[in-house]
């Protein structure tokens, strides 16, 4: 093979690894706080912890994560509000996951009635907002 053509193919196979995930789809998760208060926020899978975040009212905590091969993994976040409590997996794997998508976008709305999840970032109220869970 010629030289040129290797140094292209191996330009282009790092570019595409620094900025998605190459195999496996990558998802990036955002939450907001749509509470009047602060929110703690602990995010974290059998691997990765990624620690206590506070947000303020109408603050915002994303990450993204390339997926496993076998598709199993899972991020817990754990959340708090006040007195109020709740943990959930923030990959909604059923809500976000989406047939021919390299990347899934999932986005959180942490509201005082509990978790809602959409595809896009679109104003609330909306039909694509899903209710997933009440506070526990
Ligand atoms: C994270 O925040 C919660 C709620 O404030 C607290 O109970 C917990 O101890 C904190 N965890 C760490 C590791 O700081
Ligand atoms: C969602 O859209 C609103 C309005 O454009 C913007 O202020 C907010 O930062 C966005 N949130 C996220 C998580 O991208």
């Amino acid at each position: 093979m010629p030289r040129l053509l290797i140094h292209l193919i191996l330009a282009t196979t790092f570019v595409s690894i620094a900025t998605s995930c190459f195999f496996t789809p990558k998802w990036k998760v955002y939450i907001t706080n749509a509470t009047p208060d602060n929110i703690v926020v602990h995010v974290r899978s059998k691997d990765d912890d990624l620690g206590n975040h506070t947000l303020p009212s109408s603050g915002e905590y994303d990450f993204s994560f390339c997926d496993s091969f076998l598709g199993t993994s899972r991020f817990n976040g754990e959340f708090w509000w006040g007195q109020k409590y709740q943990i959930l997996d923030v990959l909604a794997r059923s809500k976000c996951q989406r047939f021919g998508f390299r990347v899934y976008d999932c986005y959180w709305l942490v509201r005082p009635d509990g978790f809602y999840v959409s595809t896009l970032n679109i104003s609330f109220p909306d039909p694509l907002w899903s209710f997933y869970k009440a506070w526990g």
